[in-house]
């Protein structure tokens, strides 16, 4: 039988292969009024705040982020399981390729099980990862960020900008699971909506401790005059390794 984990997770990127060219338009046209108003803003001032000069944007669609941190002055690549988007993002500046995070959480663990020669610890050790709005699953989401520690400088940091879940729960109990897509207030051009998986604040601070990260910082950005955050951001470092007893 269909694992509808595995179901849910497929559905997130079939759906944004389907809203790639939908999706590209709405950033090129600041149409999303958030991220005009809030989020974009928020996001690259916490990328500057930890200071990296290199940085990987993880689940990085058409690439605009990338854009805005090659132009501030670092250097910058992203990736995205959709090729359709990434084909979008090399139209501009920066690197890009096409990686799933289970590809990405995939790599990590051959690097563990092949240890020092393995290629895949030869791969560029970035100062901060950046996640922004881009972690949407579960499982695809629990070991991406498991493996990205091992992709950092050490004491690395790790900056997730995603849904404040105070204000994204709506009338739905407080607790985690997967919750319906909708596209509203998007143009009816975006089609599919994927189902996407709701975590509390509590849950997403456990996730972020047993996968080697502290947190340094929490962000609320909100609208002025908005009643709830339009985000939230955890600001997090690389923890240091355990001495040995
Ligand atoms: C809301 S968009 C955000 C894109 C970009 N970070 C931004 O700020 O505009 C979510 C992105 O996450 C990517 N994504 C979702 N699940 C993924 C996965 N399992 N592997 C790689 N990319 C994924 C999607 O392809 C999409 O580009």
């Amino acid at each position: 039988m269909t694992d509808p984990e595995d179901v849910n997770e497929r559905q997130i990127l079939r759906s944004w292969t389907v809203n790639a060219a939908p999706w590209t338009r709405a950033i090129e046209t600041s149409s999303i009024a958030s991220r005009k108003l809030v989020t974009d803003h928020a996001i690259l001032e916490a990328v500057a705040s930890v200071g990296a000069r290199t940085v990987w944007d993880v689940g990085c669609g058409e690439g605009w982020l990338v854009r805005a941190l090659t132009a501030a002055g670092m250097v910058a690549c992203g990736t995205d399981a959709v090729p359709e988007l990434i084909a979008q993002a090399r139209r501009g500046a920066g690197e890009f390729r096409v990686l799933s995070y289970a590809e990405i959480a995939n790599r990590a663990m051959t690097a563990a099980a092949d240890g020092p020669s393995s290629s895949a610890l030869r791969a560029p050790a970035y100062d901060a990862a950046v996640c922004n709005f881009s972690l949407l699953g579960k499982e695809s989401v629990a070991t991406l960020i498991a493996a990205l520690a091992g992709h950092l400088v050490e004491r690395g940091h790790l900056i997730i900008q995603t849904l404040h879940p105070v204000a994204a729960c709506g009338e739905n109990p407080y607790c985690d699971g997967w919750r319906p897509g909708s596209w509203a207030g998007f143009d009816a051009q975006f089609t599919a909506p994927a189902p996407w998986y709701f975590r509390t604040v509590g849950s997403w601070l456990s996730l972020l401790r047993r996968s080697g990260f502290e947190l340094i910082e929490c962000r609320e950005p909100t609208a002025p005059g908005a009643a709830t955050p339009a985000s939230i951001i955890f600001i997090c470092r690389q923890r240091r390794a355990e001495p040995p007893l």
